[in-house]
């Protein structure tokens, strides 16, 4: 598997820890910044990460600002993402059986490293549910064109 991963200044050290885990469990990391905790933008990485995972050269990220909110809200910009901010393990496992979330998001400032840790872990172990969830999934999905062709409608 293959995560992307980005963070604003206030996350950068959750990054490198969340990084490192994912390297541990024998994931492929691709780092998309930010490098250090000089004050930076959280929509560039979000961004950054929703491209990488909505163009496929990644499997999936994982998001991280001061809240988690302003970064999940740049990534779900990208057509095909669903971020998904969790700040507990049910919010991690519900959002890959009900939405299938292709994005995880946290917040640096309220989640505490170890519990971060372990919401990637149940993030990454739960699988898609399908069933009823699926026709909702794809209703997420079509709203990615509908307000691009027909703002009105
Ligand atoms: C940066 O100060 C902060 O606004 C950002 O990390 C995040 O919390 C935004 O949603």
């Amino acid at each position: 598997m293959r995560i992307a991963v980005g963070s604003d200044h206030p996350a950068y050290h959750l990054k490198e820890a969340v990084k490192a885990h994912l390297s541990d469990r024998g994931i492929d990391v691709v780092d998309v910044g930010t490098d250090s905790t000089e004050s930076t933008h959280y929509p560039k990485y979000g961004a950054a990460v929703g491209e990488l995972v909505a163009d496929g050269s990644v499997d999936r990220g994982i998001v991280m600002c001061g809240t988690g909110i302003g970064i999940s809200i740049a990534a779900n910009k990208i057509p095909g993402v669903r971020a998904a901010l969790c700040s507990h393990e049910a919010h991690a496992a519900l959002s890959r059986e009900h939405n299938d979330a292709n994005v995880l998001a946290l917040g640096a400032r309220f989640t505490a490293i170890e519990h971060a840790l372990s919401i990637v872990d149940t993030w990454l172990d739960t699988k898609f549910g399908g069933g009823r969830h699926e026709p909702r999934v794809d209703m997420l999905t079509a709203l990615d064109t509908r307000w691009k062709s027909s703002p009105k409608s």
